[in-house]
């Protein structure tokens, strides 16, 4: 009987592209979740954007869009960059779903019936401006402790202290620069406390995590569980709390029930019950993260899951971060290299084979060494492994008539050893030890690549020995199927070409045999793999290079207003307008009423509020200004005004004198339009 198996992996933030360092993860899961298949287990990889929370709703507020748009987005743009790696999800959901709300609340009601929800006032940063309260990360001021200016109201990136938000020196709206104001408000938490002996037994029973990550738990589970603050004050872009005022679930809490939810949603697409994967006993549950995220997945996940009495994981699998060059990515030394960049340069397998190489399920961080990868793909992946596929298949197909014939005796230590091998390296997968599994891989594909370098099939048929050249092709060619069989879940697409060359089904675990046999016709011959060139990894950091982050700015802006197309822009009428009178107008201080002659488009009356930025308005006269001439009349106190010169009014923080500049035009005949 096939074991149900349910994997997911850290639903990636909505408000942000995918990079190599979540790449780590993903391709970490489709891996194992691939060998699962191959060996024909019911296993599932479930994923989901995590859609809500501030950042979010800050983006969209900036951009003048909903959050819903964003989140549209970044869904279309993440599913392909996964497809693109070949990470096969069979459920890429979203946390702002149906399903999500209804599981929400549904934990949420669970652990209020449990007795395990408390509600307490909490004083917070509040920026009256935007009428939002602003989390930690959007307080930005100068650091209580050393006095760096633009620091986040948690951490301090200079002297890395922490503090309260509130002890930030001369704080300001990380969205519109205003000075927040205290105030405290009603907040939901989840008395975590209370699940502590429970969370304690599951923590040190079977093997629901790695020995280190269990270090990690039980030393804050001794150090005594706090409460969890689960909601948030509107706006805020989230689930409202039922029974509540302007409240949300903060978006932590919904995030992993996003697990549930997507479950739900690929259970509804298959004639599947979720029940059967989250509240009935028989599946097991494996959440693959990263080592960021662990706190939330190993205490605050495990005790919804317990208040609301649904299935607990089977394990929480954590893996490091991933470092390039020995340092953390960095978007000014290009090493910040989004998924999208990368597929522009190179082919997907590549950083698929190079992570199941470093990949060993230890918690340490994993380093990307661009020599390293060069050497490795080309060392191994296109000189060993590959090498080994096309010298013999292209040998068959070019000089044998692309026939098979019998295994010679001399390759029977070779194809025993091969086949052996399978033992160990299923245990290697199960193990998710994937350095493991391509190290067996490399030391075999070396072995037969020695055998077919000995026997060589080319000496053979010089000799006049097409059959026993033939046969030894044959060997080779069945030492690389089940390599083949044991890289499928790495290399996807590899095995796909394998499979097409020569002429096979697509291969199962079950196929690790050494048993093509004598006449069968192997398909075409392609080339299998490219070597990867160093110019090529350079391009790809020369593209990710962003231009060092600009100095801290000591002054706000007005957010962008909403997107707008061309054809908005190219709506405007945009005239030559030469300047024949300006006078002051009786009783209105500000306005100077201007007579334009736009040429064949006759004269035209404007009122412009720029008398205070002009001395004379006399001098105006004979100017080319800029007008736009198809802006409805607008009628005024003083008459009617038809039209409007450009003109660029600023003023900075600080200095409330504005500046007048008016655009001229530059040349053209009064009338001519400006593009
Ligand atoms: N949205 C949360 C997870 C919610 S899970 C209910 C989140 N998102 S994330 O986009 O920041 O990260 C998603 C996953 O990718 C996390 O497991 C995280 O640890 C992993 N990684 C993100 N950056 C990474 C590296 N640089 N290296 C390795 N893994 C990384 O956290
Ligand atoms: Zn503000």
């Amino acid at each position: 009987m096939s074991r149900r198996i349910l994997v997911t992996c850290g639903l990636p933030y909505a408000n942000a592209g995918i990079h190599i360092g979540h790449l780590v993860e993903y391709l970490y899961a489709d891996i194992w979740v691939r060998y699962l298949r191959l060996r024909g287990e019911d296993a599932i990889y479930i994923c989901a954007d995590d859609t809500h929370g501030t950042p979010i709703q800050v983006r969209a507020m900036k951009e003048g869009v909903a959050p819903e748009e964003i989140v549209r987005r970044f869904h279309a743009e993440h599913t392909r960059d996964f497809a693109d790696f070949g990470v096969q999800f069979d459920m890429y959901y979203s946390t702002h779903s149906e399903e999500n709300r209804r599981w929400s609340e549904r934990i949420f009601q669970a652990a209020k019936d449990k007795g395990v929800i408390a509600r307490r006032s909490v004083e917070q940063m509040y920026c009256p401006k935007d009428q939002m309260f602003l989390p930690d990360r959007f307080v930005r001021g100068v650091c209580p402790k050393c006095g760096a200016k633009d620091q986040y109201g948690d951490v301090c990136e200079v002297c890395s202290s922490t503090y309260p938000a509130t002890e930030l020196k001369d704080p300001g709206c990380a969205i519109c620069g205003t000075p927040p104001i205290r105030k405290s408000s009603e907040h939901l938490f989840f008395e975590l406390g209370k699940l502590t002996d429970r969370l304690r037994e599951w923590t040190n029973s079977g093997d629901h995590l790695q020995s280190e990550v269990k270090n990690y738990v039980n030393h804050w589970i001794e150090g005594g569980l706090r409460d969890w603050d689960i909601s948030r004050d509107g706006p805020y872009f989230g689930f409202p709390i039922p029974g509540e005022q302007n409240k949300f679930f903060y978006v932590w809490l919904d995030a992993p029930i996003g697990y549930i939810a997507s479950t739900e949603a690929w259970c509804k697409a298959h004639g599947r019950d979720v029940a059967d994967y989250w509240e009935r006993p028989g599946t097991e549950i494996y959440h693959v993260i990263g080592k960021d995220i662990l706190y939330f997945h190993t205490l605050f996940w495990p005790a919804m899951l317990m208040a609301a009495d649904l299935n607990l994981p089977t394990q929480v699998i954590v893996h490091g971060f991933l470092r390039v060059g020995g340092e953390k990515m960095s978007k000014s030394r290009g090493t910040f290299i989004n998924a999208r960049t990368y597929l522009d340069h190179l082919d997907p397998q590549f950083l698929r084979y190079y992570y199941a190489a470093k990949l060993s399920g230890k918690l340490e961080d994993l380093d990307f060494v661009f020599e390293d990868f060069v050497n490795r793909v080309n060392a191994e992946l296109v000189n060993k492994i590959a090498n080994l596929a096309s010298r013999s298949i292209s040998f068959v197909h070019k000089k044998l008539g692309g026939k098979l014939g019998r295994n010679p005796d001399d390759a029977r230590t070779l194809l025993a050893d091969v086949e052996k091998e399978e033992a160990a390296i299923a245990d290697a997968y199960a193990r998710r030890n994937l350095a493991e599994v391509v190290e067996r891989i490399c030391r075999l594909a070396e072995a037969g690549n020695l055998y077919l370098q000995h026997a060589a099939p080319w000496e053979a048929l010089g000799k006049g020995d097409p059959e026993r050249a033939r046969d030894i092709c044959t060997a080779a060619i069945n030492a690389t199927k089940i390599l083949t069989v044991y890289l499928k879940p790495i290399l996807p697409q590899y095995a796909a070409d394998v499979e097409a060359v020569l002429n096979l089904a697509p291969l199962t675990w079950a196929d690790a045999k050494a048993d093509l046999a004598p006449g069968h016709a192997i398909g075409e011959f392609k080339h299998l793999v490219q070597r990867v060139e160093r110019a090529q990894v350079d391009a790809i950091v020369e593209a990710s290079k962003v231009a060092a982050p600009a100095p801290p700015q000591d002054y706000t802006v007005d957010p962008l207003a909403a997107e707008i197309n061309l054809d908005a822009f190219a709506r405007l009428d945009l005239r030559v307008a030469e300047v024949v009178a300006a006078t002051a107008v009786e009783g209105a201080k500000k306005i100077v009423q201007l007579t334009l002659d736009l040429g064949p488009l006759g004269r035209r009356t404007v009122y412009a509020g720029i008398a205070e930025h002009v001395s004379d308005p006399h001098t105006l006269v004979g100017k080319k200004m800029i007008c736009v001439a198809n802006l409805a009349p607008r009628k005024m106190k003083f008459g009617v005004s038809e039209g409007m010169i450009l003109a660029s009014l600023s003023a900075s923080r600080g200095d409330q004198r504005q500046h007048l500049a008016l655009l001229e035009a530059p040349e053209g005949k009064p009338g001519e339009r400006i593009h």
